[in-house]
């Protein structure tokens, strides 16, 4: 039997206006309406990362896959009543530990449905969106990798770029998870690298979308970059 106490303050959180109209997840940015960072002279921080968050429709395979196959504890589980929004499911929102206070955590919507556009794809836009978990050495990227061999997974052979040395598989959801070893420390050159190689991106992003044309390969971005480069040394900065 529910609490009539406890019902009535679902009732009122669900009546909440700024609960049922939520206005801080609806479309894009418009980067060009913003304050730059510069602008106002306040520099924010973040911290590394507290969780990453998916929905599964598979709620046993989700937690022995994390719990009982990677191994990683199960350390907290909100359950709640809708999120007081009309017509929320309610859910519950569990927590792994994935080291260094990070969190993997799940939504599992209760009573739904996986809609059609969460059913996982054999594709590159599907598998970008990822989160990549760090390792801190190479025997233990080696030791991941062996041992959840062991256990009856398949993983993708070592895969090295840059600064990064990855193994790759997916979990019961067609999540895709990597595993990484940062193979050196990013120094201040990295940013200025990837300022150049993203300025001379966007500068041909825009000449070319104003003769209706687009970016074709990454030759033309590092020819642009090439000038900025030269402009640079020219300019003797
Ligand atoms: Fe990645």
């Amino acid at each position: 039997m529910s609490d009539p106490k406890e019902s009535s303050l679902h009732d009122k959180a669900r009546s909440e206006t700024a609960f049922n109209k939520p206005d801080y997840w609806v479309g894009d940015a418009d980067v060009t309406s913003l304050k730059r960072a510069g602008a106002d002279g306040i520099q924010l921080r973040l911290d590394g990362v507290d969780h990453t968050a998916r929905p599964t429709w598979k709620l046993r395979e989700t937690i022995e896959f994390y719990r009982d196959i990677l191994g990683l504890p199960l350390v907290h589980t909100i359950s709640a009543r809708g999120w007081g929004q009309v017509n929320h499911p309610d859910f519950l929102h569990f927590f792994f530990d994935a080291g260094k206070g990070a969190l993997i955590a799940f939504f599992y919507y209760i009573g739904t449905d996986r809609p059609e556009k969460y059913e996982p794809e054999d594709h590159w836009f599907f598998n970008s969106n990822h989160t990549a978990w760090a390792v801190d050495s190479r025997e233990e990227l080696d030791r991941w990798k062996e041992t959840l061999e062991a256990r009856g997974l398949h993983v993708s052979p070592h895969i090295r770029h840059e600064i990064l040395e990855s193994i790759y598989f997916t979990d019961p959801n067609g999540y895709p998870l990597e595993i990484s070893l940062r193979l050196r420390d990013i120094e201040p050159l990295d940013g200025r690298d990837a300022e150049l190689t993203l300025e001379a991106a966007m500068q041909l992003e825009d000449e070319l979308r104003k003769n209706g044309d687009r970016l074709h390969d990454i030759d033309t971005v590092w020819r642009r970059k090439g000038k900025l480069v030269q402009d640079l040394i020219d300019g003797g900065a």
